[in-house]
């Protein structure tokens, strides 16, 4: 096997990515080495790539590698490793847990307390290979499409929020029309939904989500959501709440337009405190529930909602070879993005 390989790396403590060529990692003992196909860039990735506050508080020692939404094929075992071979497909969940707290004893990874991250924490998965412990590979069927498997983290993310509560029969808001809003939107109509609302500021986003077969995309900058709401015969309010943009106003709107007894799933991270009237939350007896990372079982459900006919193709907007990273940041960063995916499968 060659000893050096192409990856992306955040060189020093500031703005941008460099391609460079890097040593092949070696796997440890009860680690896999992933010969990488396929990635998908995340909004994560951007923050780095901009070195905003969140980038500067997280990534420690550049130079490293970033990037950990993928597809490949295990190209090495290390010592001790069993029930996988060379040569198979496969994606790996990103969070690496402790197994040995309350939480990863129960199997609610999603919550472990001592949790490292691939491509944040550790060297990612924008590289020709990438090293991963074999307890966090997940294999992927061979009938599935690998643009959308390269996105199985943010599509994780988006399972892991919109099934948190029954969906069958009932009214959904979604606030912010990202790439994991509007895949949030698809899984909902594949669940049951009855209605499914989403609202944006941009209308790129908007007409993204559309795509998804929505029953209404607002602007909430030029349309009234309670107009929305009367057309679409949602009379006591939203039964469901899918919080994906991290925007204090979306969040404040949403509580206002929940049913009594409403559920909401909190996913969208915001830049700054939020100021609430808790007796909102109280009067109308809404369940908040944080959503973090992805649950293992839902790589499960990810599979098999493909399997069944949750089309995910629309919303891929991007394709690149990962020569030509920089265009899939740009694209990223204008706001007019889907997942935006880089082809590692040849040389240029
Ligand atoms: N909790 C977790 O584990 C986890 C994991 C991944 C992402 N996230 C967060 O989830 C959110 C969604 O991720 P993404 O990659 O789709 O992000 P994104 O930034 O691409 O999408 C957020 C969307 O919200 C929209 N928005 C802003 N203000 C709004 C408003 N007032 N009303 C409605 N929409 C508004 C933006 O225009 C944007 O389209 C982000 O906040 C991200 O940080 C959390
Ligand atoms: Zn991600
Ligand atoms: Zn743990």
């Amino acid at each position: 096997m060659q000893a050096f390989m192409d990856a992306i790396v955040k060189p020093i403590a500031g703005p941008g990515l460099e391609l460079r060529r890097v040593p092949v990692p070696e796997p440890k003992a009860g680690e896999v080495l992933i010969k990488i196909h396929k990635t998908a860039i995340c909004g994560t990735d951007v923050h780095i790539y901009n070195w905003d506050p969140w980038a500067a508080e997280h990534i420690k020692h550049p130079p490293m590698t970033i990037g950990h939404e993928y597809v490949g094929e295990i190209a090495k075992l290390g010592d001790g490793v069993t029930g996988l071979h060379v040569g198979q497909r496969v994606s790996g969940e990103g969070h690496i847990t402790c197994h040995h707290c309350r939480n990863c004893h129960t199997g609610n990874i999603q919550w472990c307390k001592d949790t490292v991250s691939v491509g944040v924490d550790r060297d990612g998965a924008f590289a020709e290979y990438v090293c991963i412990p074999a307890t966090n590979v997940i294999m992927i069927d061979e009938s599935l499409d690998e643009d959308v498997v390269a996105f199985f983290d943010a599509f994780g993310n988006a399972t892991h929020t919109a099934l948190m509560f029954p969906l069958v029969g009932e009214d959904v808001l979604i606030t912010g029309a990202g790439p994991i809003g509007i895949i949030a939107a698809g899984i909902c109509k594949f669940a049951g939904a009855r209605r499914v609302i989403i609202t944006d500021i941009n209308d790129d986003r908007l007409v993204l989500a559309k795509k998804m077969n929505v029953d209404a995309a607002v602007n909430t900058m030029r349309e009234d959501l309670r107009e929305v709401m009367k057309q679409q015969n949602i009379v006591e309010g939203f039964d469901v709440g899918l919080e994906m943009s991290g925007s204090e106003i979306a969040f404040k709107q949403m509580i206002s337009c929940m049913r009594n007894g409403g559920k909401i799933s909190l996913l969208g991270i915001g830049n700054k405190p939020f100021t609430l009237n808790m007796n909102d939350i109280i009067g109308k007896g809404l369940m908040l529930q944080g959503i973090y990372g992805r649950k293992m079982d839902n790589w499960h459900q990810m599979s098999y909602m493909v399997q069944g006919g949750l089309d995910l193709s629309p919303v891929i907007t991007h394709r690149f070879h990962y020569t030509e990273f920089e265009k899939g940041f740009a694209a990223m960063n204008s706001g007019k993005s889907g997942k935006v995916i880089l082809d590692w499968t040849t040389k240029k």
